[in-house]
């Protein structure tokens, strides 16, 4: 157990920082040693709140002549464990540095410091006719950094690409100190290695991003939602496949009975269709005129006759469009308190109706007794299972037990190409089974590139490697 008041890395680091707002009160201790995890206790030794890259710079320096390991936290919304701070570490919140630094209308970008949160991007943005397009359920706290580190996905996957398509430009201060301008916002970049892309997905392992430079992209054209009532899982491509070929969709999200059950008991909402259904599909597509919608009722139709689709609305007004997406970005939180055991898996989309079909027999025959949630973003083969803690289950016990599924359902994923994580990140919670979907060689290689970069071996030890 870390005794805080006589901690040394807090003490070394106010000697050689005397400017850093260092923190070691117990509530922000445990506010921010960790994300929305709940499989580890949070114990940092103390949380530092730089306000300029300088402050970065300074306390990277200490930590590494000190060998003091840090946590980099954006708004520890992760499900992976990878801001979660269980051994006596020092956090690195950039809550105070949410400057936006520059807005350019000729190259359409915007820079921002790293704590700026997701959600203030987006209307920045608008503000200024353009669109920001990656967006998910915890928009509203997430940070860009933290959206960076972990190439954070999210619901228009299928039309934008994740966040790694979005950045033009990253400052990241390594483990020696030194302070990286990658790609400066250029289109193209012919010149050697792009190091920016090793940062985008490393956790936090690699340096601390202290500003991100974003692209920004036209405005998106009028759109509508369709809620749809699926009639089991081999029905669910077939309708993304007629769907796609006549609309311009930008998203295809999935979501079950069970998902539907508990979105509804934790925001209290009414049933979206009159028919009862296995499974439900919220669709968006460009829809500037009537042409469009005239099609998607003609795609709903088919679908309808040949029995993959049961019911369906479709939106008439914005109000429609946000009350529709409720029904899928609200399940996560209805299903936080269990806690729920989250696998983020990801098959390439040709083999999705497999994928579905194997998950749906191995999971009936490892864990009959537990309730299992499926959702996701099934349009770019994104499948997130949630197994849920049952109610007089100690944690341990529920961890070990759904660590029996993971070795099954990661043998499976694996065995027809698939990822163990598809957006949420290896972190903490993941590490034992990265190497189901990396080779020893791969494994070794990112070992290596991290001792360039952290040859102190101070950036989040114990996460992703
Ligand atoms: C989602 O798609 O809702 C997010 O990735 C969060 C989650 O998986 O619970
Ligand atoms: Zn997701």
């Amino acid at each position: 157990m870390v005794d805080y008041q006589t901690s040394g890395p807090a003490d070394a680091l106010r000697l050689a920082c005397p400017d850093l707002h260092l923190v070691t009160e117990a509530d922000v201790l445990v506010s921010h040693g960790r994300d929305w995890t709940r499989f580890r206790k949070p114990a940092p030794c103390a949380v530092a709140f730089p306000n300029s890259v300088r402050q970065v710079r300074e306390l990277v320096t200490c930590a590494a002549a000190e060998r003091i390991p840090l946590v980099p936290s954006g708004g520890r919304t992760g499900l992976s464990g990878g801001a979660v701070a269980a051994h006596g570490e020092v956090v690195v919140s950039f809550d105070r540095m949410r400057r936006v630094l520059d807005f350019d209308p000729i190259d359409r970008t915007v820079t921002v410091e790293a704590g700026v949160v997701t959600a203030a991007v987006q209307e920045l943005a608008r503000a200024k006719g353009l669109y920001y397009p990656v967006s998910f359920a915890s928009e509203g706290s997430s940070q860009i950094g933290g959206n960076v580190a972990t190439n954070a996905g999210g619901v228009r996957v299928l039309r934008y690409g994740l966040t790694r398509e979005q950045v033009t430009g990253l400052k990241v201060v390594t483990g020696s100190g030194e302070v990286l301008e990658c790609n400066r916002g250029l289109v193209k970049n012919a010149s050697g290695y792009d190091l920016r892309h090793l940062f985008i997905g490393s956790e936090g392992t690699l340096g601390l991003i202290a500003e991100v430079t974003l692209r920004l992209s036209d405005p998106p054209l009028p759109s509508k939602v369709m809620l749809l009532g699926v009639g089991g899982m081999d029905a669910l491509m077939k309708v993304f496949d007629v769907l796609r070929a006549d609309l311009a969709l930008t998203a295809f999200e999935f979501f079950t009975d069970r998902a539907l059950h508990h979105v509804r008991a934790g925001h209290g909402l009414p049933a979206p269709l009159d028919a009862l259904c296995p499974l439900y599909v919220i669709a968006e597509f460009d829809c500037p005129t009537e042409i469009e919608e005239d099609r998607a009722m003609a795609g709903f139709e088919r679908c309808v006759a040949q029995g993959w689709l049961l019911d369906g609305v479709i939106s008439q007004n914005d109000r429609q469009v946000a009350e529709m997406w409720r029904y899928r970005e609200g399940i996560s939180e209805s299903i936080s308190h269990y806690p729920p055991y989250k696998n983020d898996l990801s098959v390439r989309v040709s083999r999705v109706p497999e994928f579905l079909q194997r998950m749906d027999a191995l999971v009936r025959e490892v864990c009959p007794d537990f309730e299992v949630v499926w959702y996701g973003h099934i349009g770019d083969g994104n499948l997130h299972m949630n197994i849920l803690k049952p109610a007089g289950m100690e944690l341990p016990e529920f961890e070990s037990r759904s660590h029996e599924v993971s070795e099954k359902t990661y043998a499976l994923t694996q065995s027809i190409g698939g990822s163990i994580s598809a957006e949420h990140g290896i972190g903490l919670l993941k590490r034992p089974w990265l190497n189901r979907v990396r080779s020893a060689a791969e494994i070794e290689m990112m070992q290596g590139v991290k001792r360039v970069f952290d040859p102190a071996g101070i950036f989040n030890p114990g996460k992703l490697l």
